[in-house]
C-alpha cells in the first residue's frame, strides 16, 4: 500500500503554536533598532526612550572601543579563520584572557562566544554522568542548557533559599561531585543572590561554586568586578562565568578560574573592543557611578507612582503586572508613547508573574528618566495596572 500524497508539512504544529500565542495575546515579533543602541533610540520607525537594552555603562558605542576595533579590522581582519585548537589562537585573544583573569582576580580565564556558550559548554564540561548540580530555580537558561547537556542529576533550590541549599547538600552527602550554580544578579527580578552563605555551604560540603555574573560584571564590586568582588569573598568562587555582550557593551562570554577549566574565539575586532573595555571601566569610575544614581531616581520613581517592582537590588527593575497578556499590552501601549520596555511573560518567567523588564544605563538624562517615568504612570492607570 502506498501512501497518499501529503498535504500538510510536517511543521504545521509551529504554525499552530504561533497562532495560538497570538490568541492569547502573548505573541512578540524583533523590534528593529535603526542606528546606534542609545538611551533614546529609534525601534521600527519610531524615537523611543530605551529602557531595554543591557548596555549599562553605554559603551557599545565607546569612541575609544570602537578605534580599537576597527584597527584590529585594519590589521588583522575580520575572522579568524575557523577554532582555536585546531586553527591556532591569535595573540589578542590570549592578551584579552590574561586581562579578564587580572581584572576578576582569577588564575586564568577562557573567552567564549557568548555568555551562553560560556555557562552551557562550562557546566557541561565541569559534570557528566552520576554527578549532581544543585540550581537556583530561576537560574538563567544557559545554566540549565548545560545542566541537562552535562547528564547529570539536577536538583533545583526554591530562588535565594539557603536553609533549602544546605538541605539539599546534606541529603545528597553520598554523592562523589557536586556543583552549586547561581545567578549573580537575577536577569528578570533583579535581585542579588547571598552568596557569601551560598559559596560557605558549597565549601563546607566539598562541592564547586560557580556563579554566572553576566548582569553584575560592570556593574557590582570595585570597578564593576562582579558579585564576588562586591561581597569581598576573592577565592571563595571556584568559577566565574561573564558575558561581554552586556556592560562590556561588546559580544562574547568567558569563564574565569583556574588554570584547570580552559578552551574558544571571536573576532579580532570583539577581542580589540573587549580589551580597551576592561580599561573604561577602571578609568572612567563616573559610569558606574551614574549607572547606580539613575537606578536609584528611576527605581524612587516607580515606587511613588505606586508600581510593584519586585525584590530588584539593581538597575534591573521589574515592574510586575500578573498577566501575560496585560504585560504585552502594557509594553506595546508604552512604545506608541515612546517608552521602550519589554514584556516578559511565561515560560521567561512563572505564569502570574508577567512584568514590564527595565534597565536604566548610565547615559540616560534625568529628563531621559523623568519622561519615561510620567508616561509610564499615564498607560500603568490607563490599563489598570496602577489602581
Ligand atoms: C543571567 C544571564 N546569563 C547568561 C546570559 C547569556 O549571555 P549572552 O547574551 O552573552 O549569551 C544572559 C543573557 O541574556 C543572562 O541574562
Amino acid at each position: 500500500m502506498s501512501a497518499g500524497p501529503v498535504t500538510e508539512s510536517p511543521l504545521q504544529y509551529l504554525d499552530e503554536a504561533l497562532a495560538q500565542l497570538e490568541r492569547d495575546g502573548l505573541h512578540r515579533s524583533l523590534r528593529q533598532l535603526q542606528g546606534e543602541q542609545l538611551p533614546r533610540a529609534r525601534f521600527d520607525g519610531r524615537d523611543v526612550i530605551n529602557l531595554s537594552s543591557n548596555n549599562y555603562l553605554g559603551l557599545t558605542t565607546h569612541p575609544k572601543m570602537r578605534e580599537a576595533a576597527l584597527e584590529a579590522v585594519r590589521s588583522l581582519g575580520v575572522g579568524t579563520g575557523s577554532v582555536r585548537t585546531i586553527a591556532g589562537t591569535m595573540d589578542l585573544h590570549m592578551e584579552l584572557e590574561r586581562r579578564i583573569a587580572a581584572f576578576k582576580k582569577t588564575e586564568a580565564s577562557v573567552v567564549f562566544q557568548s555568555g551562553f556558550a560560556a555557562n552551557a559548554g562550562t557546566v557541561s564540561a565541569l559534570l557528566g554522568k552520576g554527578d549532581l548540580i544543585l540550581s537556583d530555580e530561576l537560574n538563567h537558561a544557559s545554566i540549565i542548557d548545560g545542566a541537562r547537556l552535562s547528564r547529570a542529576d539536577i536538583k533545583v533550590f526554591p530562588h535565594r533559599d539557603v536553609a533549602a541549599l544546605e538541605k539539599l547538600l546534606h541529603e545528597t552527602r553520598d554523592v562523589k561531585r557536586r556543583l552549586v550554580i547561581t545567578d549573580g544578579v537575577f536577569s528578570m527580578d533583579g535581585d542579588i543572590a547571598p552568596l557569601p552563605q551560598i559559596a560557605a555551604l558549597a565549601r563546607a560540603h566539598g562541592a564547586i561554586m560557580m556563579i554566572d555574573d553576566a548582569h553584575s560584571s560592570g556593574v557590582l564590586g570595585r570597578a564593576g568586578r562582579g558579585t564576588v568582588d562586591h561581597f569581598d569573598i576573592h577565592g571563595q568562587v571556584d568559577v566565574q562565568v561573564g558575558t561581554l555582550s552586556k556592560a562590556i557593551g561588546v559580544l562574547g562570554g568567558y569563564v574565569c578560574g583556574s588554570k584547570r577549566n580552559e578552551d574558544r574565539e571571536a573576532s579580532a575586532a570583539v577581542a580589540a573592543a573587549c580589551l580597551v573595555a576592561f580599561d573604561v571601566l577602571e578609568q572612567e569610575p563616573e559610569r558606574i557611578q551614574r549607572l547606580w544614581s539613575n537606578t536609584k531616581r528611576f527605581k524612587d520613581g516607580l515606587l511613588s507612582l505606586g508600581f510593584n517592582t519586585g525584590k530588584s537590588e539593581t538597575p534591573i527593575t521589574p515592574v510586575m503586572v500578573g498577566e501575560g497578556d496585560l504585560a504585552m499590552r502594557f509594553s506595546d501601549r508604552l512604545f506608541e508613547r515612546g517608552v521602550f520596555a519589554q514584556g516578559i511573560g511565561y515560560p521567561t518567567v512563572a505564569k502570574g508573574k508577567a512584568r514590564l523588564r527595565t534597565i536604566v544605563t548610565a547615559t540616560h538624562t534625568d529628563e531621559d528618566l523623568d519622561l519615561a517615568l510620567a508616561i509610564l504612570g499615564e498607560v500603568g492607570r490607563e490599563l489598570g495596572v496602577l489602581g
